[in-house]
C-alpha cells in the first residue's frame, strides 16, 4: 500500500460495540431511552442534575465490568501507532478507555473522558471510578455542587480543536471508523482532510451519513475490517 507518513485517525462508538458498549443512534442505542436534551445539555443538568449523575454514574460503572474489554479493532490501531514509520494521531468522540486500555498513546479524547470529573466552582479535574453526586466534595476546593463529568455536551466547544485541525491540515490519510457521521464538528473532518490533499477512507459497518465524501468506503465489524486494513497499511 502507498506509505502515507502522517495519519489521522477519528473513531466513534461503532468501534467499541463489540466490545459490549451501546452506540448512541442504533434503536437499542444509548439515546433510545433519554431524550438528549435531558442528560445531554448543560440546560438539562442545571435542570435535574440527579438524574444527569446517574445517567453517566452508569456508564461509568459499564467500563468496570471485566466483559468490557478492547477488541481487536482497538488493538489494531495502538499497534499503527507502535509500528507506524510516520506519524499516527487518533481522535476519538468517545468517552469509553478503550483506546487507552488498548495501548493508543497519541489520543485525543474530543468529547471527554467517562472517567474524570471537574468542579464547576474551581475548574479543577480528576480522575475518577466512583459515583458522584450533587452532594460530592471538590477535592480542592472543598465546595459541594458544583462536581460535573468531564464530558462534551451538546451546546459545549470540543476539545483540542486546534491541534485535531492542525493535524487535519496536515496529514496524508485521514480514517474514520465506527461513527455515523451525524453530529459536528467531527462529522467535517473528512471535508478539511479531503480539501487538502489527503486520502480519505471510512471503515463502517453500513454507509455512514457522509460516506459518499470518502475516497473509499468498506463496510463490516470494525474488529474484523479495522485489523485488515492496518495490516495492509504496515506491509
Ligand atoms: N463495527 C463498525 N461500525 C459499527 C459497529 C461495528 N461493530 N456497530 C455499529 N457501527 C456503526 C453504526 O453503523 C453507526 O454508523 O457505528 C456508528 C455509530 O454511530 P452513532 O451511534 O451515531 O455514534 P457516533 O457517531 O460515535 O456518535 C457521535 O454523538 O451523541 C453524540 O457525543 C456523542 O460522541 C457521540 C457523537
Amino acid at each position: 500500500m502507498t506509505h502515507y507518513p502522517n495519519i489521522v485517525i477519528l473513531t466513534g462508538a461503532g468501534i467499541s460495540a463489540e466490545s459490549g458498549i451501546q452506540t448512541f443512534r442504533a434503536s437499542d442505542g444509548l439515546w433510545h431511552n433519554h431524550r438528549i436534551e435531558e442528560v445531554a445539555t448543560p440546560q438539562g443538568f442545571a435542570k435535574n442534575p440527579a438524574l444527569v449523575h446517574e445517567f453517566y454514574n452508569t456508564r461509568r460503572r459499564q467500563l468496570l465490568d471485566p466483559t468490557v474489554q478492547p477488541n481487536a479493532a482497538h488493538h489494531a490501531l495502538a499497534r499503527l501507532e507502535r509500528e507506524h514509520s510516520g506519524s499516527v494521531l487518533l481522535v476519538t468522540q468517545n468517552v469509553d478507555d478503550l483506546h487507552d486500555r488498548a495501548g493508543s498513546d497519541n489520543l485525543l479524547h474530543m468529547h471527554g473522558e467517562l472517567n474524570k470529573i471537574r468542579c464547576n466552582h474551581c475548574g479543577m479535574g480528576y480522575s475518577c471510578e466512583e459515583d458522584i453526586g450533587a452532594h460530592t466534595p471538590c477535592k480542592s476546593c472543598g465546595k459541594t455542587g458544583g462536581m460535573r463529568p468531564h464530558i462534551v455536551w451538546f451546546g459545549e466547544m470540543p476539545l483540542y480543536m486546534r491541534d485535531i485541525e492542525a493535524a487535519l491540515l496536515d496529514c496524508d490519510l485521514f480514517i474514520s471508523i465506527g461513527t455515523s457521521g451525524n453530529v459536528y464538528p467531527a462529522a467535517g473532518f473528512v471535508e478539511v482532510a479531503r480539501d487538502n490533499g489527503a486520502h480519505t477512507v471510512e471503515l463502517n459497518l453500513d454507509p455512514s451519513n457522509n460516506s459518499e465524501i470518502f475516497h473509499r468506503s468498506i463496510n463490516g465489524l470494525a474488529s474484523q475490517i479495522v485489523p485488515a486494513f492496518v495490516e495492509k497499511l504496515l506491509s
